[in-house]
């Protein structure tokens, strides 16, 4: 759900109204178009930032009230720093920036997407390139989300029946424009993906997310849907265990864009999707228990990608696969102990029935190997607390079989700041999985290395030696801190850095 917000480009023209927004180095410099419309105001710039100690620094900012020689209602100075260390990613978060300048209820806001000097990959003065003011706008855009769907009363802040309109002033408002066009479409399943995650679970369970993927059929994504039924028949026993103890049964979601030459192997891309993590018998303790609303952030991801490529129509074969479940304790709820058969025939003795993402994770990648034989699969899943304690909030866990893939994404994260550390992967790791009654266990048994451990285990279900990835999200799916670009709380962590690996190295 996007605040109402119409968001355009235009020329350099100073506003009469609203809120204007200018940037600054950290020598107080301003961009030739926005000194120029600061004009007869510039001396009183200065004056306030000596008073504030505005000094330019990167994240640092100065407002004015009904300043003296514009007609605005507010002039907003943010400070970038250094301009030759930008890059595309420090865009996005000076867009989101400049949108939390304007107050919710001013209706027009101008921001001058103009620098002192050149950013990296810019011109070599002024106006920023049409790429960096249409990461501007992305920025912005992402900043103006709201969750605000179950909130019946209005905030005082919040009277404003008009949308508001923000103009990014831009030199070339035709490139800026085309260039805005393919983020608009990346923008739009980053805030599906975010829906998804800031849904309540009683609202969103397995049925209704698979209902909610077939709104993709209208950009032409074939969607098929597997009940519990289809999936027995499969096999599925590793997955169908984690969500039997629940009233809501589990559905497989299966979505296929196919954008590129006929018999090109697809890309594959497969999300935990639990919808509701207890911890099933082995619970999980009451305190921050709601957050586990968000365990589908992997699905989330990939049906917000699936979205996204969909509506650019990427010039690519991919393919989105979702586990959804209801991890739950009840009195038909898996206990440890529990043996279970997967699809792929291995057999699994449940130790912690917490640890279930890994088990809906080991069906859906068998499944999509064998049917798929794809290019490479890439899976995303909130799946430990292991990687939190190794990572923060600020990098998700990458585990991979394959070189090439852990560099390009390296790449695609540096250039989106969706950042991804590798993390290793071993027999003597493996070695932990080893079972007394059963092919493995599905837990390492120690707390140590667990994020690894998971991952060694997901890795036994990679069929034919195919290229994967394993992003472990528990860190970066939601995110109860706040960015200058997510004010809610489920990020669509994810969605921008895979349709930059897609973009950069599948499209031809
Ligand atoms: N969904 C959780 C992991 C998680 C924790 C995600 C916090 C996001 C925020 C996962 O299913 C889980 O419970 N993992 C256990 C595994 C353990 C029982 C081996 C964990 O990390 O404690
Ligand atoms: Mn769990
Ligand atoms: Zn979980």
């Amino acid at each position: 759900m996007t605040d109402a917000l119409k968001l355009g480009f235009g020329p350099f023209n100073v506003p009469a109204k609203g809120v204007l927004v200018v940037f600054c180095d950290d020598g107080l410099r301003f961009g030739s178009a926005s000194a120029k419309a600061l004009g007869s105001a510039t001396g009183l710039v200065a004056r306030a930032a000596k008073a504030e100690r505005f000094t330019g620094k990167s994240g640092a900012s100065l407002d004015l009230i009904m300043p003296e020689g514009l007609t605005v209602s507010r002039l907003a100075v943010i400070g970038v720093g250094k301009v030759a260390e930008l890059t595309a990613k420090d865009f996005l978060k000076l867009g989101g920036m400049a949108l939390g300048k304007l107050p919710a209820a001013a209706t027009d806001g101008t921001i001058f997407a103009d620098l002192p000097g050149a950013a990296k990959g810019g011109a070599k003065s002024g106006p920023m390139t049409a790429e960096q003011a249409a990461d501007l706008a992305l920025g912005a855009r992402l900043r103006a989300y709201k969750f605000d769907r179950y909130k019946t009363k209005k905030k005082d802040d919040d009277t404003t029946a008009a949308r508001r309109t923000v103009t990014i002033a831009t030199a070339d408002v035709t490139a800026a424009r085309k260039a805005f066009a393919a983020r608009d479409t990346t923008a739009d399943g980053i805030e599906l993906a975010r829906d998804l995650v800031n849904e309540p679970a009683n609202v969103l369970y397995p049925d209704e997310f698979a209902r909610r993927t077939l709104a993709l059929k209208k950009l032409g994504v074939a969607v098929e849907v597997f009940d519990v039924k289809a999936m027995k028949k499969l096999g599925m026993n590793a997955l169908l265990g984690v969500s039997q103890g629940s009233a809501h049964d589990g559905r497989m979601v299966v979505m296929r864009w196919n954008g590129g030459k006929k018999n090109d192997a697809p890309l594959a891309f497969i999300g935990k999707g639990v919808c509701f993590d207890t911890g099933g018998i082995s619970i999980k303790p009451a305190a921050g228990m709601e957050d586990m609303k968000g365990d589908m952030a992997g699905a989330a991801c990939v049906v917000g990608l699936m979205h996204a490529l969909a509506a650019r129509k990427a010039k690519v074969n991919a393919v989105g696969l979702i586990g959804c479940v209801e991890n739950m304790p009840d009195g038909n709820a898996q206990r440890p102990g529990d043996i279970v058969k997967s699809m792929s025939g291995q057999t699994i003795e449940i130790i912690n029935t917490d640890a279930e993402g890994r088990l809906v994770l080991a069906d859906v990648l068998w499944y999509a190997a064998k049917r798929f034989k794809p290019k490479f699969m890439i899976d995303l899943a909130t799946l430990t607390g292991a990687i939190i304690v190794a990572l923060g909030q600020e990098y998700a866990g990458m585990f991979t079989n394959n070189d090439e893939l852990s560099h390009r994404l390296h790449l695609s994260g540096e250039a989106t700041g969706e950042l991804v550390w590798r993390m290793p992967l071993n027999p003597a790791y493996d070695k932990m999985l080893d079972s007394k009654f059963a092919d493995m266990k599905h837990t390492g048994g120690s707390r140590w290395g667990g994020a690894i451990t998971a991952a060694q285990f997901i890795q036994r279900f990679v069929a034919d030696k195919t290229p994967w990835v394993h992003l472990d999200i528990a860190g970066t799916g939601f995110d109860s801190r706040l960015t200058d670009i997510n004010k809610s709380w489920g990020s669509g962590w994810g969605v921008r850095l895979l349709d930059k690996l897609v973009a950069d190295y599948y499209e031809k």
